[in-house]
C-alpha cells in the first residue's frame, strides 16, 4: 500500500484551500466546513478579514464556528438562512461526477444544509480523496439515539454493516446529541439510489453521500490545481 506523505498532502490541502478562497467577494455570505482541509481555507479568510474582505460566515461545526470567531470572521445563525453565496467544505472520498463522501469529522448534516443552502458549493481535496467509486471510506450516518437499533437493522436490510463511531471507549455524540453509524457498503455503483434509499429511513437525520449538492471539486496534486466541474 502506498504511503501518503503527510507533508505533501497538507501543502496540497493548502493549494487548493487558497484556491477556494480566491472566489470570496465582499458582501458573501460564505458558508464553513470543518475538517483539516476546511481549516486552511478558514485561517486564509481570516488574514483577508484582516486585510478588510467583508463577510460574513455559516458554520457546519462548533469547533469551526469557534475559530472562525477567532479570526474576526463574524458567524450567522444557519437556522435562519436562505442562501449563502458560496461554501467551502472539504470531503473523505469524491468522484470526477462530483459524488462525496463527507463525515469523517461527524459535521455532515449542518455541511449538508450548507450545501444546500449554496449558490456556490466548493469542495477542496488533496489528491488522495479521488477515487473512481464510493466506497473505501464507509459512509458516515447520523442517527437519532432512540432510533439506534432500528437504522442500523434498515442499514443491513440495504446490504450494509454498520459500526457505532466511538472515542476513547464511549459512543461519539454530534454536535446535535446524535450518535454517528459508520456504514460500510462496499464499493457503491449508484450513489444516488443509495441516498435515496437511506433518505427513507425513519430516524436516521443525514447521511454522508454528497450527491447533487456540489458545484466544483478543487484538487490540488503535485503542484498542480485541477478542477471538476
Ligand atoms: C467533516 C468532513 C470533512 O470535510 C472530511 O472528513 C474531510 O476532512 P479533512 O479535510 O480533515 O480530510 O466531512 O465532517
Amino acid at each position: 500500500m502506498a504511503t501518503i506523505d503527510q507533508t505533501q498532502q497538507d501543502a496540497e490541502k493548502l493549494a487548493a484551500a487558497l484556491a477556494a478562497v480566491k472566489f470570496v467577494k465582499d458582501g458573501d455570505i460564505v458558508g464553513l466546513g470543518t475538517g483539516s482541509t476546511t481549516t486552511f481555507a478558514i485561517k486564509e479568510l481570516g488574514k483577508r478579514v484582516k486585510d478588510g474582505l467583508k463577510i460574513t460566515a455559516a458554520a457546519s461545526s462548533i469547533r469551526t464556528e469557534e475559530l472562525a470567531k477567532s479570526l474576526g470572521i463574524g458567524i450567522l445563525d444557519l437556522g435562519t438562512l436562505s442562501q449563502i453565496d458560496i461554501s467551502i467544505d472539504g470531503a473523505d472520498e469524491f468522484t470526477e461526477t462530483l459524488d462525496l463522501i463527507k463525515g469523517g469529522g461527524g459535521a455532515l448534516f449542518r455541511e449538508k444544509i450548507i450545501a444546500s443552502l449554496s449558490k456556490n458549493a466548493i469542495i477542496i481535496t488533496d489528491a488522495s480523496k479521488k477515487v473512481k467509486k464510493l466506497g473505501a471510506f464507509t459512509v458516515p450516518i447520523e442517527v437519532i439515539p432512540l432510533a439506534y437499533q432500528y437504522v442500523s437493522d434498515q442499514i443491513n436490510k440495504l446490504g450494509g454493516k454498520g459500526i457505532l463511531r466511538s472515542v476513547g471507549g464511549k459512543s461519539y455524540t454530534t454536535d446535535n446529541g446524535n450518535l454517528i453509524i459508520d456504514a460500510d457498503f462496499g464499493l457503491i455503483n449508484d450513489p444516488a439510489k443509495l441516498s435515496s434509499d437511506l433518505n427513507q429511513i425513519n430516524g436516521l437525520l443525514a447521511h454522508g453521500l454528497f450527491v447533487n449538492t456540489t458545484s466544483k471539486v478543487i484538487m490540488s496534486e503535485g503542484t498542480d490545481i485541477i478542477v471538476f466541474e
